[in-house]
């Protein structure tokens, strides 16, 4: 594989999912990006704004399908999809024992997350045992049924773990939203908004008027799953990080924390861990690659910044309230944060 190879396909993908999710370039980028570096996503959106339809068709496009490939004794799916709900049980997410009335002998019954890409639909319906059970599977890429260990990753086959889950950020009653720290799981969370403007929003219901069946059915497979694999493991080798944009990142990801950088506690109550930024140089690595260069410069870090921090940075309440956003507390949320980065990238000199 060569660089050319991954920004070629990679285009190649991008393009097709904006012709059937309209208006969500810079989106769509950020999830393949964060695919390529194998990392997990959350989207966060209202209903109705082309959550879903944006997972189901990059599965298509990388070739995943309903049809079951088989590593050792475990079958795994191409693409499933797993709507959560307040009575799913972490065994409709994992799997378990069931008995085998010919051969007298309980045998595993592999549940939906053994698949290529999970799509874990309204994460926050669910209770949050069963939302424990996926993001442990996420964490160890691996789970227990009855006792006996199985890989959901196994590289040298071609076989690669990617969950998207979706949320509705407007807390309704019967949701359960995620803790911090099982957020940190996710290496990006990214927010979907209402279309941009008037004249995107219109080529939606153009795309739409004419037809019965979703746009993304007329899809075909640009890749398949040894494309991602090697993209990814291309991307970890290949892609450096210069000095200057490593002095750049942890100089952000320090300014983040108020014991640290005492002014930025008007945003922010509590700033990012080194995991998160572990993570902001391994994104903007996949981001560095999309663009066609082997080197992550400091645009790539800022692209990364708000994907990789908004949902690892706890904003200041005081900040929000004073926003006086109420009934749209999300939004004044993502507005605090944003203009904490902000903040943070004007003090962070190099
Ligand atoms: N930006 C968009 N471009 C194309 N279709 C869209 C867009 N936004 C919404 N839709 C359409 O609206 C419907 C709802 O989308 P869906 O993916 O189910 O939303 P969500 O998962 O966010 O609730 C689908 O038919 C989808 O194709
Ligand atoms: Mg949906």
């Amino acid at each position: 594989m060569r660089l050319d190879d991954v920004v070629s396909r990679a285009n190649e993908i991008t393009k097709e999912l904006s012709s059937v999710v309209l208006g969500y370039e810079e989106e769509s980028r950020l999830l393949l990006a964060a695919l390529l570096a194998n990392g997990h996503v959350l989207l966060e959106g209202v209903p109705g704004v082309a959550k879903t339809t944006m997972a189901r068709a990059l599965a298509r496009l990388l070739g995943l399908g309903e049809d079951l490939v088989k590593i050792g004794e475990v079958p795994y799916k191409g693409f499933s999809r797993i709507q959560f709900t307040p009575d799913l049980m972490p065994s409709d997410i994992t799997g378990s024992l069931v008995f085998n009335p010919i051969t007298r002998e309980f045998e595993p019954k592999f549940g939906p997350v053994f698949a290529y890409v999970v799509l874990a639909d309204e994460i926050n319906r669910a209770v949050p045992r069963t939302q424990s059970a996926l993001l442990e599977a996420m964490q160890e890429r691996q789970v227990t049924i009855g006792g006996s260990t199985y890989p959901l990753e196994v590289r040298r086959k071609g076989k690669f773990f990617f969950v998207i889950a979706t949320q509705n950020p407007v807390e309704q009653e019967g949701t359960y939203p995620l803790p911090e720290a099982q957020l940190d799981r996710f290496l990006m969370k990214i927010v979907v908004d209402y279309p941009r403007s008037l004249e995107v929003e219109k080529r939606i219901y153009r795309l739409h008027m004419d037809r019965i069946t979703e746009p993304l059915e007329d899809l075909e497979p640009i890749v398949g799953p040894q494309w991602v694999v090697e993209a990814q493991e291309y991307i970890a080798k290949h892609v450096k990080v210069s000095e200057e944009s490593l002095e750049y990142a942890t100089r952000i990801i320090r300014a983040t924390r108020p014991s640290v950088f005492e002014p930025v506690a008007r945003f922010f109550e509590l700033g990012a861990s080194p995991r998160a930024g572990i993570a902001l140089i391994r994104a903007a690595k996949a981001l560095a690659a999309l663009r066609g260069s082997e080197v992550v410069e400091l645009e790539d870090v800022e692209t990364a910044l708000f994907p990789v921090l908004n949902h690892r940075l706890m904003p200041s309440l005081e900040r929000i309230v004073e926003e006086g956003l109420r009934g749209e507390r999300h939004i004044a949320r993502y507005k605090v944060i944003r203009e904490g980065l902000e903040f943070v990238k004007k003090s962070v000199s190099l």
